[in-house]
């Protein structure tokens, strides 16, 4: 049966079991192949996705359970790699071979959405269900801060834009 999904901000029709795994209805009907396949179980987070703003794994997730909502993949972070989370893991070339570290940043996403200043201990629980093989962990939480302190100026900025700190004149 058809569910609609607003994928990144765009709305799609898939036609779909309603128990097909959300993740290969990104992966191979949306055809966004960010989002990895890693256990299928629910216990590696590379399939790590957002609902509503909520990380879920997208493995074990039906489709069924999903319509009319909003989902984010890593695609849906930027088009340019401006994002915070983006711009940290660049500085830090967190990624080794790379397969774990869409849902990765992902997790940080949906982290720093909650708790903007997050600690060792807050990042360390929020991560604690993606895996990394290559062991970038100590990277993952250098950058999880570094996007914490960019996040938080990028929104100093915009509230000094609001609230008329802006002195262009061209609104
Ligand atoms: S592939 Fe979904 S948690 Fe591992
Ligand atoms: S970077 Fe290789 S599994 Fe995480």
């Amino acid at each position: 049966m058809p569910y609609k999904l607003i994928v990144n901000g765009r709305p799609a029709t898939v036609d779909a079991p309603a128990d097909m795994p959300l993740l290969w209805v990104i992966r191979d009907v949306l055809n966004l192949r960010g989002t990895k396949y890693g256990c299928g179980i629910g216990f590696c987070g590379a399939c790590t996705v957002h609902i509503g703003g909520r990380a879920v794994r997208s493995c074990q997730t039906p489709v069924s359970s999903a319509d009319n909502a909003k989902i984010t993949t890593i695609e849906g972070l930027s088009t340019d790699g401006s994002h915070p989370v983006q711009v940290a893991w660049a500085e830090f070339d967190v990624p080794q071979c790379g397969y774990c570290q869409a849902g990765q940043m992902m997790s940080a996403v949906a982290l720093l959405a909650k708790t903007p200043k997050p600690t060792d201990q807050d990042i360390d629980a929020a991560m604690n269900g993606n895996i990394c093989r290559c062991g970038t962990y100590i990277r993952i939480r250098q950058a999880i801060h570094k996007a914490a302190t960019l996040a938080a100026s990028q929104n100093g900025r915009a509230a000094q834009m609001v609230s008329g700190g802006s002195a262009s004149g061209q609104e």
